[in-house]
């Protein structure tokens, strides 16, 4: 079977979608996108160059800088899953601080931003065999894509397994900060202008709040399947 699809996951921030990502790509053999990953690392671009922070945007600067942002990701075998690098700098871990979270909502809604990320995006996804998260994959990115799923789940559960992710990996944050950003995060990016977060008519919900991984995972390649052998 030689068919190769484009897998466009959407969703809310922290509802699992890059898990079930990652265990796609690895099941079918496909890429795996995280471009989430892409907004994250030219905001750390636009922070380190004092474009943005708490109570500045200078759109100007960092618009007239884009094209000094080269974006790649490279495959590291031992975690499975490939790694951002901004300029040829690994910067993986910083782009996943809660002071990037901060402000990456508003960077990610400036339109020349999106559009750049946009149009890297649908050439790496040209010769199909992908699996995409994000915000606009299925409206946007990919919206012919094979197979679109929605991703939610509540605010608190979300919050939840973000605050354990970052425990875990030693940052000191309080709870209550990860649940305000969760949910700013989700209004700024549903209301922006541009592509704003939201379902595509043909995109199929999961609401995983209160279903565990391998559950989800198996639903979704049964639909994986029967796109596969249609
Ligand atoms: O998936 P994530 O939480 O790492 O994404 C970080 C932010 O990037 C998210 O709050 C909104 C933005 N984003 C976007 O606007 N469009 C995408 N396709 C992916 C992410």
């Amino acid at each position: 079977m030689n068919k190769k699809i484009i897998i466009a996951i959407d969703g809310f921030s922290s509802t699992g979608k890059s898990t079930i990502a990652k265990l796609l790509a690895k099941k079918y053999n496909y890429i795996y996108v995280d471009t989430g990953a892409m907004y994250r690392a030219v905001t750390l671009f636009a922070m380190n160059n004092n474009f943005v922070s708490k109570n500045h945007l200078d759109e100007k600067s960092l618009i007239l800088n884009l094209k000094h942002i080269s974006l790649t990701f490279q495959f590291n075998k031992d975690l499975g899953f490939a790694e951002m690098f901004l300029n040829a700098t690994n910067v993986e871990k910083e782009i996943r601080t809660l002071e990037v979270s901060q402000l990456v909502s508003k960077v990610s809604a400036i339109s020349e931003v999106r559009k750049k990320l946009v149009a890297e995006q649908q050439l790496m996804g040209k010769n199909s065999g992908i699996v995409m998260d994000g915000r606009d994959i299925g409206t946007v990115v990919f919206p012919n894509a094979e197979l679109k799923l929605f991703m939610t789940a509540s605010a608190d559960k979300r919050a939840t397994r973000r605050y354990k992710e970052l425990i875990d990996r030693g940052d000191k944050v309080d709870f209550k900060d990860i649940l305000f950003n969760v949910e700013e995060r989700d209004r700024i990016d549903s209301t922006r202008k541009d592509s704003p977060l939201m379902k595509a008519e043909d995109a199929i919900e999961f609401d995983n709040s209160d279903m565990g991984i391998t559950e989800q995972f198996e639903r979704i390649c049964a639909l994986v399947d029967r796109k596969l052998s249609e």
